[in-house]
């Protein structure tokens, strides 16, 4: 169907929808809870006129949505159009405080759990099932874009307010989450809020002794924003499996292939498997003028080769699903005429295939031994951070999303997801599912990360249609 003639056919759908909805309604037994009824009819679960769903017509306030991406963005501690916002910073609490608001104006009732992690939840009419989650983080890594994690989490509201402004009643509920640090910038712990819902004690206990870059504890800077308050135990921000039926998360693509093959919405399959790595050598350091090449163990330069050392690994591979970045690379002390003493690096490496990813792991281990050998340098420390196992989708999940998109009249791709999200780790204790939006040449963690609205609204209708399913499944 032209998007011409879509335009026109869909309002008038819609119409005859809620005319039909009405003369049932009159006609029915007094009896049947006819709200109920009309709500299966409604969602079309399972549907079997994908081109006659009335929630074709859901119609979200794209003009809206895109002034809260806008005024979100201006919650940064790096000038526009770049954005920084790192945990428990002045700025993330004011922009938690500006989500909780939109929660609570989408008739929400919100909670937050010790660490953070912000619940908005939409009580379905069998409150005592399973709710259904959606989600995603605001964290913005240093000098990045406005979108990352912001359009799973404003989109999400936006699927809530789309789906109440057209009638529908969840059965189950409906649960949007704001997870806490996403992002490994401030203590070097990715999915800090998804990874403690999924159960990790030994993070649980780690997180009581991890301080950032400027000395500061997990635990002072938590409470400072306000949480971890009363105890210092984290346990109870686990979750079961099964606390939530499905979760499911709306995301920009991060990757240039929705944009390049003019596809409006991406189905995830699978999430890579993330892992990194913290290394600490060192020399004796000295002065630049002084000291002789010959006897040097300049501890910059073996962060040097080891940094060249990770792309070997990962070009040994031998696949483009490999990849390896050095983001953090620090000297000690800093001052150009003198030799370092100290060098810390921080790698990041991924795969889809995990057995080919730990094997770069174990090499550049290898290659850190090596070196520091090699340029008698002490290797002072070796850490792997996290070393994490991809993530499939829930097959039901998928087809809700694909028959969601078709139902949209929206062209899908199947595909898999090179960044990790929080999903990652929602698919330990939840059936999970992932939607990707195109962006602009697949731009992320940059300032010129973008997506075009039209692409965001296409992105909330298939996430609300995809959770008014899973309600009612
Ligand atoms: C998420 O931010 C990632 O680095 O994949
Ligand atoms: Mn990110
Ligand atoms: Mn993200």
């Amino acid at each position: 169907m032209s998007r011409f003639s879509s335009q026109f056919l869909l309002p008038f759908l819609l119409i005859s929808f809620f005319f039909l909805t009405i003369i049932s309604a009159t006609d029915g037994d007094v009896d049947d809870d006819q709200t109920i009824k009309t709500m299966h009819q409604f969602s079309g679960y399972p549907s079997s006129e994908p081109h006659h769903h009335p929630l074709s017509s859901l119609s979200v306030d794209t003009q809206s949505l895109q002034f809260q991406v806008d005024e979100l963005a201006t919650f940064s501690d790096s000038p526009s159009p770049s954005v920084t916002r790192v945990l428990y910073t002045d700025k993330d609490v004011a922009a938690r405080r500006y989500i909780k608001n939109l929660m609570g104006l989408a008739g929400l009732s919100v909670r937050e759990d010790t660490i953070g992690n912000i619940f908005g939840r939409w009580n379905g009419y069998e409150p005592e099932l399973a709710a259904v989650g959606t989600g995603s983080h605001i964290d913005a890594i240093p000098y990045s874009g406005k979108y990352d994690g912001v359009v799973g989490v404003l989109g999400a509201i936006e699927a809530i307010n789309v789906l109440k402004k057209a009638g529908f009643k969840p059965k189950r509920s409906l649960e949007v989450i704001m997870f806490t640090s996403e992002e490994p910038t401030r203590f070097g712990i990715s999915c800090l809020g998804s990874r403690l819902i999924a159960g990790s004690e030994t993070l649980e206990k780690a997180l009581k002794n991890t301080f950032d870059s400027q000395n500061v504890s997990f635990l002072d800077a938590a409470k400072s924003a306000g949480y971890a308050r009363d105890k210092d135990d984290l346990s109870s921000v686990r979750m079961n499996y099964g606390t939530y039926s499905g979760f499911v998360e709306l995301h920009i693509e991060q990757g240039p292939i929705l944009e390049a093959e003019g596809i409006p919405i991406g189905v995830v399959t699978a999430i890579a498997a993330p892992a990194s790595i913290k290394v600490d050598f060192e020399g004796d350091g000295g002065h630049a003028g002084a000291a002789l090449m010959p006897n040097r163990n300049d501890a910059g330069l073996a962060a040097a080769e080891l940094a060249l050392a990770v792309e070997k690994h990962v070009l040994e591979s031998g696949t483009i699903d490999t990849v390896g970045t050095v983001g953090i690379l620090d000297l000690h002390p800093r001052a150009v005429n003198s030799i370092p003493s100290k060098a810390h690096v921080e790698i990041d490496t991924r795969d889809i295939n995990e057995t080919r990813r730990n094997i770069v792991v174990e090499k550049i281990h290898q290659s850190a031994i090596d070196i520091a050998n090699k340029r008698r340098v002490k290797l002072s420390g070796f850490e792997i951070v996290n070393q994490d196992p991809p993530a499939l989708a829930d097959k039901k999940i998928i087809e809700a999303m694909e028959a969601s998109s078709r139902e949209l009249n929206l062209d899908y791709k199947l595909m898999v997801s090179r960044a990790y999200h929080d999903s990652l780790f929602m698919a330990r204790v939840s059936p999970m599912g992932m939607i990707f939006i195109p962006c602009y040449k697949g731009y992320s963690h940059k300032p010129e990360e973008y997506s075009a609205p039209e692409d965001l609204t296409n992105g909330v209708k298939v996430l609300a249609l995809t959770l008014a399913k899973l309600s009612l499944s």
